[in-house]
């Protein structure tokens, strides 16, 4: 079954063309590693499938909902729509975003119990949960500031799997840390893989992406050069300029 279907997606700011027709799809429990030189529009089409940012032109669907943008009329989302859509899928940030002024349970909590109105105990419960799952249960009552940056990342994490959300973005979440706590987020990403989460990580960690992601994405300013499955990608580039990427960052 497919989870998300991107179709020709297109987005600019003032003249600037960052997206051009940009189409994929994901299945379920497929991880979709996203790649590509800064500047190549990766931040932007995960942002688009978040409606952080609204698509000129193409279409989005997740699972039975579609949403339409069409560049000759400009489309107004319905508060619903959006609503709808961010319940279906979960975001992490390269700078974690957790809230200053609240303890990691809190931030946990938050979402679920004032948003969802879900009953406040049954959510702590859940959220120590996920906590001991991503090797925090004993920083529950730490402010974000108390936290180091990989610890921060786990717990943002944590925080977007209380939505229980059936689709995972990744930007670049391990980019912001220091060389020795990148390993604990990754670690943290493979085990939500190997459950099944779909999940599409905009990346620059090639290993992560060869170990982890099924199928891959390489985004040259805009549009997809080169797609399909990680293995035969990363053995076989079809294209010079995936080719090029792959040399350089090997170096
Ligand atoms: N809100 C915005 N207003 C104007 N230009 C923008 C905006 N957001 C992104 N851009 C431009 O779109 C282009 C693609 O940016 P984007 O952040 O999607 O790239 P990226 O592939 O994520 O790069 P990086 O690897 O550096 O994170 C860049 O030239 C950027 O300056
Ligand atoms: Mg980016």
């Amino acid at each position: 079954m497919n989870k998300l279907q991107i179709q020709d997606i297109y987005k600019s700011f003032h003249e600037h063309a960052v997206l051009q027709g940009v189409s994929f799809t994901a299945n379920k429990g497929d991880v979709v590693a996203l790649m590509g030189s800064s500047g190549s529009g990766k931040s932007t089409l995960l942002r688009c499938i978040n409606l952080l940012t609204v698509p000129d032109d193409g279409i989005i669907q997740i699972d039975n909902q579609v949403l339409r943008f069409n560049a000759s009329e400009k489309t107004v989302l319905s508060n619903k729509e959006i609503v709808e859509l961010r319940k279906k899928v979960g975001m992490v940030f390269q700078q974690f975003n957790l809230w200053a002024h609240m303890t990691v349970l809190e931030n946990l909590i938050e979402a679920p119990v004032h948003v969802l109105k879900q009953n406040r105990r049954d959510t702590i419960a859940e959220a120590k949960k996920l906590l001991a799952k991503v090797g925090l249960a004993d920083k529950l009552d730490r402010y974000p500031g108390q936290l180091s940056g990989g610890q921060q990342q786990r717990a943002a994490i944590a925080r977007s799997l209380m939505m229980k959300p059936e689709i995972m973005l990744f930007d670049e979440p391990t980019s912001a840390l220091d060389p020795e706590m990148v390993g604990e987020v990754l670690n943290v990403m493979q085990q939500l893989a190997n459950e099944g989460m779909t999940m599409l990580v905009a990346t620059h960690e090639l290993g992560f992406a060869r170990r982890v992601a099924n199928q891959s994405i390489f985004l040259d300013a805009g549009r997809i050069v080169e797609q399909g499955e990680t293995k035969t990608m990363f053995s076989n580039p079809q294209t010079p300029r995936f080719r090029r990427f792959l040399e350089a960052m090997q170096h």
